[in-house]
């Protein structure tokens, strides 16, 4: 199929998408459409327990190796201000991340490699992953055991800052370790005029956030990079009252575990210390909610060369603070996780982030060759393997 010819295809479907955002888990509209456009492509949709999402394969000849495509379907509670024809019809919902962009690119990739499976030397897994957004649904997927047999997995993000088309790519992390921790104070209320007879858990508060800010500046080298960012806190309902509690939350980002459980342990000992400062009680938690994504080198350069063979321009990926679910199949998987530029005004997660629809075509292409280049090296090296096996054998 002719590039503009899909490109034709795609688009009214993009703009659907987009109309029909739904939340992590709630994916219901957006899964029975993906069902019923895959079903046109003669790719077999696994039978597995997701409420949401779907797993599709497409087999080529023989039983190949496996190759997983990976998309993200989810939008985000934002009202949307972009001012589009085709903005979101769900109030408070929105594509706001390209995951609409995302998935239909990949079923652009079902098409082609539908259209062109007697060319398949192997599997291609087609995987349309739910709740992206709120962190379960790679493990959900992974959980059902449909990648078990997965060889590698390759996924795109959209990527604000890059000119429509453009493809960034990157060796290593690119997506950011996120941890998040919660705080709350109990200290002693009363009135506000006898501060002497209670424990103001207000005054802690704000020594834990002055602290916290002196964690990264003092304690981690200017050369690594670690956020550490306190996002909500409520105390007290009045001005004449001393509350009994406050609460904080936030989080921290970095690149690794090691690192991001240094700034947690450094966290708490601000916490113990406005405690005994401010003769409060200071409860403490926190946890990993995602690991780094880490792109295979070699891989990443295949992903390189292929973009570029097929005339794509390509450069590196810009590394952002944001974390991302692919990380758990790279965990297992060899894959790498690349950016395709769609030109927004705005970065996602911003109620005018705006993907261009011009490059999902391309976008579609990439996909589709990925799999198809990695299932011809893959059997490739099996074949080369069964002869130095049998060499040994003789
Ligand atoms: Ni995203």
């Amino acid at each position: 199929m002719e590039r503009t010819a899909l490109q034709h295809i795609l688009e009214p479907h993009f703009l659907w998408f987009h109309r029909h955002p739904e939340l992590g888990f709630e994916e219901y509209e957006t899964t029975a459409r993906i069902r019923e456009l895959l079903a046109k492509t003669g790719a077999e949709i696994l039978d597995l327990p997701l409420k949401t999402g779907a797993v599709a394969k497409i087999r080529g000849r023989g039983d190949g190796p496996v190759v997983a495509l990976r998309g993200d379907i989810d939008a985000l509670p934002i009202a949307e201000e972009t001012g589009l024809a085709y903005a979101s019809e769900h109030q408070g919902r929105m594509h706001a991340c390209g995951h609409d962009f995302h998935l239909t690119a990949l079923l652009g990739a079902a098409m082609l490699l539908g259209e062109d499976r007697e060319n398949l030397e192997g599997t291609v897994k087609l995987l349309f992953q739910p709740a992206e957004e709120t962190a379960g649904g790679a493990k959900k997927v992974l959980d059902t055991g449909a990648l078990d047999d997965v060889d590698e997995i390759y996924g795109l993000h959209v990527a604000a800052e890059l000119k429509p088309g453009v493809i960034g790519v990157s060796p290593g992390a690119t997506y950011a370790t996120v941890g998040a921790f919660r705080i709350l104070i109990k200290g002693k209320g009363g009135h506000a005029a006898e501060p002497h007879q209670c424990r103001d858990p207000i005054a802690a508060a704000a020594q834990i956030i002055n602290g916290a800010q002196t964690i990264v500046s003092r304690n981690i080298s200017p050369f690594e990079q670690v956020v550490l960012s306190i996002t909500h806190i409520e105390a007290g309902t009045t001005w004449n009252v001393i509350p009994p509690e406050a609460f904080l939350e936030g989080t921290i980002r970095t690149f690794s575990v090691e690192k991001l459980n240094q700034v947690a342990e450094r966290l708490a000992q601000v916490c113990r210390g406005a405690a005994e400062m401010g003769g409060v009680e200071v409860d403490y938690s926190w946890q990993v909610n995602t690991i780094s994504t880490k792109n295979d080198p070699a891989l990443t350069e295949f992903v390189a060369e292929t973009a570029k063979s097929l005339g794509f321009p390509v450069g590196p990926s810009t590394p952002g603070m944001g974390g991302e679910d692919f990380a758990l199949y790279q965990q297992r998987i060899p894959g790498v996780f690349w950016n395709i530029g769609v030109g927004s005004p705005q970065v996602p997660h911003h109620p005018g982030f705006i993907a261009d629809p011009a490059p999902l075509a391309s976008a579609s292409v990439l996909l589709a060759a990925l799999a198809q280049r990695a299932l011809k090296r893959l059997s490739g090296k099996n074949q080369s393997c069964s002869k130095t096996e049998v060499f040994e054998q003789l």
